[in-house]
């Protein structure tokens, strides 16, 4: 199964990709994942991506184009994938047919989480993740079983994210609004844009999605 999963920042995608990753065996592709993963190994496209997205900006479609490219042609992308954070623009939704066209891959959905701007200041003021294993955390809705321990692998070092502040967050907002809400009707129609409650909570918010993929021929 191929799936993208969309909605502006803060509504869930991680969240829910990595619990989609566990029961549909889809690998979750992250683009901002990525992008951090060159930031922090200092390499030439993370110079020129880090100051774009502590702005709360979109980096450039050719870099991730080209990235996006290089990661679905890997092998445990064959067995499906799970697209959080890409595309996010209309050039990069139409590179993205072009490329599963030349590798005859079909698109079997694409699933927007829909949640209001009011409620994901909080979402991201309020989060962190595990140094170690990455598992994700919010100050107020989904704590560590216990204080300060991760559930995942039992690590007590937590980071929380460089553009993870009020500033930015308005930025990142308007971005998404601006350049990435016009890729939605690109999906519509094709047929392949599913709707999907993100103001809910994250376990009702994983039931909505399952009973939606489950309808998804294998
Ligand atoms: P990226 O890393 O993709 O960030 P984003 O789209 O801004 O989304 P987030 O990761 O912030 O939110 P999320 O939807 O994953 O929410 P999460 O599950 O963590 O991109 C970062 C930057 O990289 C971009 O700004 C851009 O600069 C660049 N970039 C990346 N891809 C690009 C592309 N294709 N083109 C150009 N530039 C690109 O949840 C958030 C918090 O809320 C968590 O703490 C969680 O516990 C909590 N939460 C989740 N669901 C719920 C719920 N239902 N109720 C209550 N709390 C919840
Ligand atoms: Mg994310």
């Amino acid at each position: 199964m191929n799936l993208i999963l969309l909605g502006p920042p803060g509504a869930g995608k991680g969240t829910q990709a990595k619990r989609l990753q566990d029961r549909y065996g889809v690998v979750q592709i992250s683009t901002g994942d990525m992008l951090r993963a060159e930031v922090t190994a200092g390499s030439e496209i993370g110079r020129e991506a880090g100051a774009v997205m502590r702005a709360g900006k979109l980096v450039s479609d050719d870099i991730l184009i080209r990235m996006l490219s290089a990661r679905i042609t890997q092998p445990d992308c064959a067995r499906g994938f799970l697209l959080d954070g890409f595309p996010r623009t209309v050039p990069q939704a139409e590179a993205l047919d072009r490329m599963l066209a030349e590798k005859a891959l079909r698109l079997d959905m694409v699933i927007e989480l829909q949640v209001d701007d009011a409620a994901l200041v909080e979402r991201i003021a309020g989060r962190y993740t595990c140094a170690k294993c990455g598992a994700g955390y919010h100050d107020t809705f989904q704590r560590p079983k216990v204080e300060g321990v991760c559930d995942a692998c039992a690590s007590h070092e937590f980071t929380r994210r460089a553009d993870d502040n009020r500033d930015t967050v308005v930025a990142r907002l308007e971005a998404y609004h601006r350049q990435t809400a016009p890729i939605l009707p690109h999906y519509a129609a094709q047929g392949k844009l599913q709707s999907v409650d993100g103001m809910a909570e994250i376990d009702a918010v994983t039931a909505q999605l399952n009973a939606v993929l489950d309808r998804v021929p294998a």
